[in-house]
């Protein structure tokens, strides 16, 4: 079968040659791992168990922790021998990780993957689904949610050189494919100290840009005659899938409706910003079963953009160029929210007007860079979003609705670098641990992930697309909709209400539920059955969450590195929005979407055999006798997971 990232992977290859031209590697520095008293000789076995062990009891951490192991280990990449990946791996139950080879052979293990590319997974231990939280006062608490509760998992810092993991300075990888391989020479490494791990179901989890790395991880894998590891299914939340246009700049117009406080809940404003998606062709309508193939989408950059740069990309067009800083600026947002207190380049942050646009042409300012023309507006002319500090930005691509200034810590960098701790990790002594880097090599944009148009433009099981829209409601465990799921032919897609595109640190229970029923569960709610031509939805479809977008909370977060309060529009101006917007998508037969309240969730299951059959490009021709809905589209902007019998995805880090 294929599956969606396929086609991501050509893409992404040009933008990494691209940034290869623009960033020549330049003092990137060498690390290599640390070797502890009591270090093993030989090949790695079960006799590294012991030495890998976390025995010494970590600074802040007060209450009992399962028995965990950590260190680093190589990727057997030939001339890098100092080329290894940290994982902090943490156990179930009293010995369920080293269980014996061929012991609890259909038990469950999990691995977790930020993305950036260059941040390091143990942001996601330490601030969304680990067992030790690191707070915003820096001080650490338990989490009642962390998904090692579920089954032994294992937190990878990768590619070589990010977190803790170690690379010489020639030793950074220098493409997808070389990350892929380098993550399958870990797991062989990996699984000779944990045995039971290389037969035992893996569930390979991530977010953001590791919605580009783990489809890697899978050509690679599926490459192999001999794989390490027995891959069950993968689960990319948030996902940077697809063309950056697909997923960053697609998605503005359903953001804004999602959140009409970014445009101050002001109709004309929206309909500029339809007409720009429109102008630029963003306004892709799904259709259920797909329907032919989308076109591609191009990016037409505006002389802001453009104008910003002119060092060492200026060689390269106007229109990667602008690409660029757009990436760029993605990227130092992000850093800036992983470490704080770094400043923002203010050079690139452009503000225009929007009250002279021209009408009925493509803003000559931004051009098709709607997303960050939204920001601009959000910031300048919507409350309570303002630039009060020089440094900060008030804005939080994460989740929209939290407008501190300045942002809340995110940073366990006090704790990971604490000598006490770096020793009992068994952590490199040659570089400090760093939540996020810019990486040398690999350099791809990463953003809102919008998993419904990805799905619609795949062609999986032989069919394109879903057959029918997602509107199928899940329940929390506190009898609350959390959202959407749909499953088909393998692959389920699970919108998360009320998360960001960090999911278990916006909110650990749904996050938590995901792993639990979609994920690691096989919950059939929102499955498509087909019983000799009777077509049913298991949990059945409402037709309330068959809409453009799911509408999000209406207090906007408010404070100084926490929130203080929650700013609200008065409740005339949210009446009379949502008597506008009804009567302004009424037109279109919406989708199921929405995501900057949610976050959406793709998982696939992995085939049993090793194809990935990428040329399966069925028109869905022969798929005419069920009714086709137009739908406008279905986007997941901050935040989505894309999770199903492989897959949980979430944007970012
Ligand atoms: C986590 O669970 C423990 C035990 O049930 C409880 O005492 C503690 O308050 C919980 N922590 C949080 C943050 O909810
Ligand atoms: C690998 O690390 C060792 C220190 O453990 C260092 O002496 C050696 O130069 C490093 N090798 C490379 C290729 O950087
Ligand atoms: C999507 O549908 C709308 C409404 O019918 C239409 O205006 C728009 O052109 C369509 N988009 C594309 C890319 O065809
Ligand atoms: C849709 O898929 C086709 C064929 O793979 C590809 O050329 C096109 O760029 C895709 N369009 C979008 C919007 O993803
Ligand atoms: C947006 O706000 C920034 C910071 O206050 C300011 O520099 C910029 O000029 C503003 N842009 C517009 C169009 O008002
Ligand atoms: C475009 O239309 C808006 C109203 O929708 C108006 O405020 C604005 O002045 C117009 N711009 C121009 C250049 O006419
Ligand atoms: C321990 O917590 C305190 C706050 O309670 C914090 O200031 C300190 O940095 C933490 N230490 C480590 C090593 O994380
Ligand atoms: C899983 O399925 C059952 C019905 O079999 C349902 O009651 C439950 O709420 C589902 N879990 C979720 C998260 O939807
Ligand atoms: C879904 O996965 C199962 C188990 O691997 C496989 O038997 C089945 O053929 C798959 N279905 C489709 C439509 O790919
Ligand atoms: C349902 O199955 C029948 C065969 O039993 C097939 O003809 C029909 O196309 C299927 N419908 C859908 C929507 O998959
Ligand atoms: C898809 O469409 C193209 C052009 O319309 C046609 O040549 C091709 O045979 C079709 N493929 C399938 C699998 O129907």
């Amino acid at each position: 079968m294929a599956f969606a990232p396929l086609p991501v992977v050509a893409l992404a290859v040009c933008a990494v040659a691209v940034v290869r031209a623009a960033y020549p590697p330049q003092d990137v520095p060498s690390s290599w791992p640390h070797d502890y008293p009591g270090k093993p000789h030989g090949d790695f076995s079960p006799a590294w168990q012991d030495y890998f062990e976390v025995k010494e009891r970590l600074p802040n951490a007060t209450w009992p922790i399962s028995r965990n192991f950590a260190g680093n280990l190589p990727v057997n990449r030939a001339g890098h021998p100092n080329d290894t990946l940290f994982f902090w791996a943490f156990e179930k139950e009293p010995g369920s990780l080293t269980a014996h080879a061929d012991k609890r052979s259909i038990e469950p293990w999990g691995i977790w993957l930020n993305g950036g590319p260059g941040s390091s997974s143990l942001i996601g231990l330490t601030s969304e689904n680990g067992p030790i939280h690191i707070n915003s006062d820096f001080s650490a608490s338990q989490n009642n949610f962390s998904w090692d509760r579920l089954a032994d998992y294992v937190w990878v810092d990768q590619p070589v050189g990010v977190g803790f993991s170690t690379a010489d300075s020639a030793g950074y990888v220098h493409d997808e494919d070389e990350m892929g391989r380098d993550f399958m020479g870990f797991l062989f490494n990996l699984v000779k100290v944990f045995p039971s791990l290389k037969t035992r179901p893996l569930y390979l989890t991530g977010e953001s840009y590791a919605g580009t790395y783990i489809p890697y991880i899978m050509k690679t894998y599926f490459g192999l005659a001999d794989p390490p590891v027995k891959i069950a299914k993968f689960a990319i939340g948030d996902g940077t899938v697809g063309s950056a246009e697909v997923y960053e700049l697609v998605p503005t117009v359903n953001t804004i409706e999602t959140y009409p406080q970014l445009v101050g809940y002001d109709p004309a404003t929206f309909e500029y910003f339809r007409e720009q998606e429109h102008l630029c062709g963003y306004d892709l309508n799904l259709t259920y079963p797909g329907c032919g193939h989308f076109p591609t989408l191009k990016f037409i950059p505006g002389q802001g953009v453009a104008a910003q740069s002119m060092d060492s990309a200026s060689r390269l067009n106007p229109a990667t160029r602008a690409r660029r800083q757009q990436k760029l600026r993605n990227v130092v947002q992000l850093a800036k929210r992983a470490s704080q207190g770094k400043r923002r380049d203010e050079a690139l942050v452009q503000k225009r007007d929007l009250s002279g646009r021209a009408n009925g042409t493509i803003d000559p300012w931004y051009g098709c860079d709607i997303y960050d023309e939204m920001i601009d507006y959000a910031v300048n002319f919507s409350l309570p979003w303002s630039i009060k500090h020089d440094d900060i930005f008030g804005f939080d691509i994460y989740q929209v609705p939290d407008a501190l200034d300045p942002e809340a810590n995110m940073d366990a960098s006090a704790f990971f670098n604490d000598p006490r701790t770096r020793a009992a990790l068994h952590a490199p002594t040659s570089k400090n641990w760093q939540g996020t880097i810019l990486y040398p090599f690999l350099g791809d944009p990463t953003s809102e992930g919008n998993d419904p148009m990805v799905i619609q433009n795949t062609t999986f099981g032989g069919i394109q697309g879903f057959t029918r829209r997602p509107s199928t409601p899940w329940f929390d465990d506190n009898g609350e909709r959390g959202g959407i799921v749909h499953q088909e032919r393998n692959w389920t897609y699970v919108l998360i209400e009320g998360a960001g595109h960090l999911v278990p640190y916006t909110n650990p229970l749904r996050g938590f539920i995901l792993l639990r029923d979609f994920i690691l569960g096989n919950n059939q709610t929102g499955l498509v059955t087909n019983s000799s031509g009777t077509v049913s939805v298991v949990g059945g479809e409402s037709s309330s969450l068959a809409v453009d977008a799911i509408p999000g909370q209406l207090g906007i977060y408010v404070g100084s590195f926490s929130t203080q309060s929650t700013y609200t529009y008065p409740s005339a101006t949210i009446a009379a929005w949502s008597n506008y917007i009804v009567t302004a998508t009424a037109t279109v037969i919406t989708p199921a979407t929405a995501i900057t309240a949610t976050t959406t969730a793709t998982a696939i299951s992995v085939p049993s055999t090793k194809a990935i059959d990428g040329s399966s490009s069925n028109n869905g021709t022969s798929h005419t006798n069920a009714a086709i809905h137009m739908d406008r589209k279905v986007n997941g902007l901050l935040s989505s997971l894309t999770v199903a019998l492989l897959l949980f995805c979430i944007t970012w880090l």
